[in-house]
């Protein structure tokens, strides 16, 4: 039996898939007919549910992996295989704070809403109005909206927050922000972006190495799926060979200044104030 508030994931005859959040009295209207969300909650997860055209829906407990495959989408989204390490290396856990621009169809703000939880916070930056409002109707769906606090702002303008655990940057020209990111990160935080093109990997390096950033890291994540077939296991026959470059680094918190005097015998000194 599957709890009313509960997401689920009904699967039709042809793949299609449809989120929602569980209301018993509530009827689904599907190609293949009406469904009534009652019985599916008297089926609970793996059971088959029928339309009134008698077509077979499968019950799932979708993953994170289901939801960010099906974000609704007008930009191009980060793929799961990236969220994955993403998330990793800004150490995004329940209770998380954590900034992110732009927030574009919502594909990482799903996985950042995911795993902050409810005692969590994701400020969401989207400098484009009708992207704020995509992302916004996706987190809806899945139910995880009350999660995330979407800023419809450029974030040429800064961060509003402060000390949050970790940031992350999908955006054109990261370099021009660099300048803002020490009032809004906790001294040492991770930070992260993802990057198209080699061309603005080198310019974001070269921008970070006049900013208190270190310990950078570049890398880019493959994938080859393989088709599952035993007697002839290979590689599929296509994959997607590129998505984006990922670059990390930790925010160095302020140094204290270093005075050298010239000490009387000659000797350099140094005083830390
Ligand atoms: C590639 S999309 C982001 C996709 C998103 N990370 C996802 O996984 O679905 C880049 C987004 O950044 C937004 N953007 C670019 N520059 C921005 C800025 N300066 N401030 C806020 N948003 C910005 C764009 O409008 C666009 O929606």
């Amino acid at each position: 039996m599957i709890k009313p508030g509960q997401l689920v994931m009904l699967v039709s005859p042809k793949n299609k898939r449809y989120f929602r959040v569980l209301q018993p009295d509530e009827i689904l209207n599907t190609n293949d007919g009406r469904l009534q969300m009652q019985t599916v909650m008297e089926q609970g997860f793996g059971g088959r549910v029928y339309t009134h055209l008698h077509r077979p829906y499968t019950v799932i407990k979708p993953t994170l992996y289901d939801l960010i495959k099906a974000v609704k989408r007008q930009t191009q989204i980060i793929y799961p295989k990236d969220i994955g390490y993403i998330i990793l290396k800004l150490g995004v856990a329940p209770g998380s704070k954590i900034i992110e621009a732009g927030a574009g169809s919502g594909g990482l703000t799903t996985a950042l809403a995911w795993f902050t939880g409810t005692h969590g916070r994701v400020y969401s930056y989207e400098r484009r109005e009708d992207f704020a409002a995509l992302c916004r109707s996706n987190l809806e769906k899945i139910g995880l909206e009350s999660r995330v606090e979407l800023i419809n702002q450029d974030i040429a303008t800064g961060f509003a927050q402060k000390n949050v655990d970790a940031l992350f940057l999908d955006v054109r020209t990261p370099w021009d922000y660099l300048e803002h990111i020490p009032s809004a990160l906790a001294p040492g935080g991770p930070v992260g972006f993802l990057l198209p093109t080699v061309n603005q990997v080198s310019t974001l390096l070269s921008a970070m190495q006049e900013r208190p950033f270190s310990s950078p890291e570049v890398l880019e994540i493959m994938v080859r799926h393989y088709k599952p077939v035993p007697e002839r296991l290979r590689p599929q026959d296509r994959m997607v060979a590129h998505t984006g470059y990922l670059v990390f680094a930790r925010l160095d918190a302020p140094y204290p200044k270093i005075n050298h005097h010239a000490a009387p015998d000659g000797e350099q000194e140094s005083e830390i104030c």
